[in-house]
């Protein structure tokens, strides 16, 4: 199967000879080509260019994309779209003036979440986990990472691990998958911290191995959550197994989260809102990708990762929507792209790298997606006809999106 796309206005995140992700001023790049063409054969993107060379090639279908801004789908890093029901009264609560701390320290947050994981059937998690999947696929994301956590017993944790792996198996969209029974200390264990981490590493962790169920280990290394002296235990047990860590640092407070992930050679440090210089310094010259989401910071009234600092201090940035009921219930990249840009002070060509290269970076696929080179996944969204890229993050709450192709197929 052969479709060409013809007189692209912009192809934008071109890389003839692909990197694996792009640090410092080097963000500001966005390669394009303008009226351009580009070939899919079967999943795979077979060639491109500008269209006064487009070659005479036998096709099965031509999109006409006169007027409309092609790029690669968004890459987002980090979500936990597989969960039960919603919280949408500790929404209201905080509204009237509770914080996402004290809902928290009332058996909610996180434990509500686990609470109704538990009560909730395997195949009922399933098919609302799928819903949060397509609505993804639809608003562009064409690769994307999400957690277990909200299980938090032995029999949770793997049901969640399994509705990924479903969801992976039926979907023609990238999933990478994650453990994260290091989320909370579930109510059970609330006297005895170490029993739940004895359990994670002694029954959980050899379970997810065995039956590959995740591809990294996470844990929430935060004040009220796990201590940095219990996040490098679990690290080092993942790693052990074969599990890169992807850890949630420096949410609500600076303990030293971004210092241990650099030490276990964390794939990623994620959210990042409260920044000190030294944590900033940390990163410099390593391999973990610091990830930004703008949506959690918007829903929760908190700090934004300061962009405008990291970048400037020659780090990479990825961005993704962390798409999950407590802290973001969004999972539009889109949205994230905009805030990035109008919150954070990124340039639009800052932001698209961050949500798509150093995105795919932070799922370890940036070899596969990401950009448009030979030989990637055909994962492609083609806007509607816009005046020009700025578009997506200017006009924030608009859908400019027309087409999604996935694995060189159109998504209906
Ligand atoms: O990334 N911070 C930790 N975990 C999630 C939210 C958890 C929840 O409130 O359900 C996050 O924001
Ligand atoms: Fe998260």
């Amino acid at each position: 199967m052969t479709t060409l796309i013809t007189n692209i206005k912009e192809l934008l995140q071109v890389r003839a000879i692909s990197v694996a992700k792009v640090s410092g001023a080097e963000m500001a790049i966005l390669p394009t080509i303008k009226n351009a063409y580009l070939v899919i054969k079967d999943n795979f993107i077979a060639d491109f260019g500008s269209m006064n060379d487009v070659p005479k090639i036998d096709t099965d279908k031509i999109i006409d994309a006169t007027g409309k801004i092609v790029l690669p789908s968004w890459c987002d890093s980090h979500t936990h779209i597989v969960y039960a029901g919603n919280r949408e009264q500790e929404f209201v609560d905080r509204i009237n003036g509770l914080t996402y701390e004290e809902i928290a320290n009332r058996g909610g947050g996180i434990l509500n979440s686990a609470k109704k994981l538990n009560e909730t059937s395997e195949e009922e998690i399933y098919q609302q986990s799928k819903a949060r999947l397509e609505e993804v696929m639809r608003l562009g994301t064409g690769a994307v990472e999400i957690k277990s956590g909200y299980g938090l017993t032995v029999e949770g944790e793997l049901k969640m691990l399994r509705v990924i792996q479903q969801l992976a198996q039926n979907y023609s969209i990238t999933i990478k998958a994650t453990f994260l029974g290091a989320h909370a200390i579930p109510t059970a264990y609330k006297e005895n911290r170490k029993g739940y981490i004895d359990c994670m590493l002694n029954e959980m962790l050899p379970e997810i191995a065995k039956n590959k169920l995740a591809d990294f280990i996470d844990v929430f290394c935060e004040t009220g959550y796990f201590t940095v002296a219990e996040t490098e235990a679990i690290m080092e047990a993942g790693i052990k197994l074969g599990l890169k860590p992807k850890i949630h640092v420096n949410q609500f407070n600076s303990i030293g989260g971004i210092q241990a992930g650099v030490k276990y050679q964390a794939l990623s440090v994620d959210h990042l809102e409260v920044m000190t210089k030294e944590d900033i310094m940390a990163l410099k010259n390593t391999e973990t990708m610091p990830v930004a989401l703008p949506s959690c910071s918007y829903f929760l009234s908190i700090p934004y990762t300061p962009a405008r600092e990291m970048i400037a201090q020659g780090l990479p940035i990825a961005l993704a929507t962390d798409y999950n009921p407590g802290s973001t219930p969004s999972g539009n990249m889109n949205f994230v792209v905009a805030t990035a840009c109008i919150k954070m002070r990124m340039t639009p060509e800052e932001a698209i790298n961050a949500a798509t290269i150093n995105g795919a970076y932070a799922m370890g696929i940036s070899e596969t997606h990401g950009s448009i080179t030979i030989g990637k996944k055909a994962n492609l969204i083609i806007t509607k006809p816009i005046p020009s890229y700025y578009q997506l993050p200017y006009a924030f709450g608009s859908n400019l999106i027309e087409m999604i192709i996935i694995e060189g197929e159109i998504l209906a």
